[in-house]
């Protein structure tokens, strides 16, 4: 059986959303320490609904599928519906990972909630002046 799925495969070479969103209403950006890869999600958000996700992701190829997965997985729902994506769920709809490789999928989860959280932060910010 082969270590990864069509649909890893398929994300790894093909992306979706890869990229920035220069007037992103929410960045989060997380690492793993013991890797080293690093994701950063960026979101558009109107009416707590995720208008537009992109994601860079100096990671490995499973970071990169599940940052493509999770993007799809987010763009279009409410805020309530995205801080309770998983990373079972993503790693699922990339019909699995192998073992060592599920904290890349933890990752996406993690950045995901980091942007919306920023979202949250910069809303409360009256001065508008947090980096992106
Ligand atoms: Fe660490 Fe994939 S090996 S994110």
């Amino acid at each position: 059986m082969a270590l990864y799925s069509e649909k890893v495969m398929d994300h790894f070479r093909n992306p979706r959303n890869v990229g920035t969103i220069a007037d992103a209403d929410g960045v989060g950006q997380l690492g793993n320490a013991v890797c080293g890869d690093i994701m950063k999600i960026y979101l558009k958000i109107e009416n707590e609904i995720i208008t537009d996700a992109k994601f860079e992701t100096f990671g490995c190829g499973s970071a990169i599928a599940s940052s493509s997965m999770a993007t799809e997985l987010i763009k279009g729902r409410p805020l309530s519906e995205a801080l309770q994506l998983t990373n079972k769920a993503v790693a699922e709809a990339l019909d699995g990972l192998p073992a060592h490789k599920l904290h890349c999928s933890v990752l996406a989860e993690e950045a995901i909630q980091a942007a919306i959280k920023d979202y949250y932060d910069r809303r409360n910010d009256p001065t508008g002046s947090r980096p992106a």
